[in-house]
């Protein structure tokens, strides 16, 4: 028996910086190489402030377009651009690139922001959705059933989880990371990552039904040069999970690195689950059972191991493919 054609995605990609790059490097690579043969993806335009960058861009990074174009299920060229506007005008792909759109995480500055897309999307019935990657992970998916169906750690007390990166001493006072009128700081570019993983367990965990958090506390250091955030240190509690409620401890920083062998800890009544670096794209976790009781208890250790194709950014593409594919703004699953 022959197998259906899988469904391309054609994809505009606006402006050349590094996730562009490392989003449209993973477009390239093989779905087979990840398990994937009902989708794959097309890059038709890309699109900078400047043409000479779209163009070096395309020369680079997807000569050829993206892993339909390699594999001949697309026909198309990656067509550069020396605007934004001119990618969602592809004459082409019109209607795709208009009703669909993607925004790497921080989707906007603040929620006002967001409300204003969401809305405008929805009026339309357009496709929208921040880039949280990481949620589209197997990874993410197995942690998830280990957690809510097998419990393996028993009830879930603490979540601490901390993203940190030293770009102070590395980069210039130019640079997004630093710089505040690129809406620069720890907060917006990392922070979203600890945040994701207490969203996800906690927030999403079935004893809580998705309430928000009784009590949020927070506290921030700037980079005083440029007024960017340095440290920044936030707690959520969530008392409907288990006994006594459960709290995520959250950190975020710009003036040191992380360490690279337990930067997310979830700790239960049964025991622990811990993953290294990095907060946004693990590897891996491993789970330490224990008994309850009092002070440290002795574990046995299961290691439960994810290999990443590329970057990673691609289980994400292969989702809204699907998406897509099948009914626009209704993920296929409850994500
Ligand atoms: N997985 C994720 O979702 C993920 C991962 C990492 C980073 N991010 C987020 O993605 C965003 C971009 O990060 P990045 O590392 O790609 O940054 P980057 O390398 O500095 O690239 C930013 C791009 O933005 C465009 N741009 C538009 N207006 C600009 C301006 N006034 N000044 C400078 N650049 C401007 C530029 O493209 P042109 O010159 O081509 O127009 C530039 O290449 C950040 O918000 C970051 O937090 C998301």
């Amino acid at each position: 028996m022959s197998r259906a054609a899988p469904f391309v995605l054609h994809w505009g990609i606006i402006s050349t910086g590094g996730i562009a790059a490392a989003f449209v490097k993973d477009l390239v690579l093989p779905p087979e190489g990840r398990g994937v043969s009902d989708v794959s993806h097309a890059i038709v335009a890309v699109g900078s402030r400047s043409s000479d960058k779209a163009q070096q861009f395309i020369r680079e990074k997807c000569p050829e377009g993206g892993c339909a174009q390699k594999a001949g299920l697309s026909q198309t060229v990656p067509v550069a651009y020396g605007s934004y506007a001119e990618v969602y005008s592809d004459p082409e792909h019109l209607e795709e690139l208009i009703c669909n759109t993607i925004l790497t995480q921080p989707a906007c500055l603040n929620q006002a922001e967001f409300k204003v897309l969401s809305d405008f999307s929805k009026s339309k019935n357009l496709f929208l959705m921040e880039a949280v990657w990481t949620r589209f992970f197997p990874l993410t998916f197995t942690l998830e059933k280990a957690l809510f169906e097998q419990q393996v750690i028993g009830e879930i007390r603490r979540l601490v989880s901390d993203f940190s990166i030293d770009f102070v001493d590395i980069v210039t006072e130019e640079n997004r990371l630093l710089n505040i009128d690129l809406a620069g700081g720890g907060l917006l570019d990392l922070g979203p990552y600890p945040l994701f993983w207490a969203l996800l367990l906690l927030y999403n965990h079935p004893e809580n039904k998705q309430t928000p958090p009784e009590k949020i506390q927070a506290s921030m250091r700037k980079y005083e040069r440029t007024g960017v955030d340095l440290h920044t240190s936030w707690t959520l509690d969530f008392p409907r999970i288990g006994k006594v409620g459960a709290r995520a401890i959250l950190s975020t920083s710009i003036g040191v690195n992380g360490c690279r062998d337990a930067v997310t800890r979830i700790q239960g009544t049964k025991g622990e689950i811990i993953m290294p670096w990095a907060t946004a794209r693990p590897e891996s976790f491993t789970i330490r059972h224990s008994k309850v009781g009092r002070g440290p208890q002795d574990y046995t250790e299961e290691v439960c191991k994810f290999p990443i194709q590329g970057t990673g950014l691609n289980w994400e593409a292969d989702a809204i493919a699907r998406d897509i594919r099948g009914k626009p703004g209704t993920l296929d699953m409850d994500y």
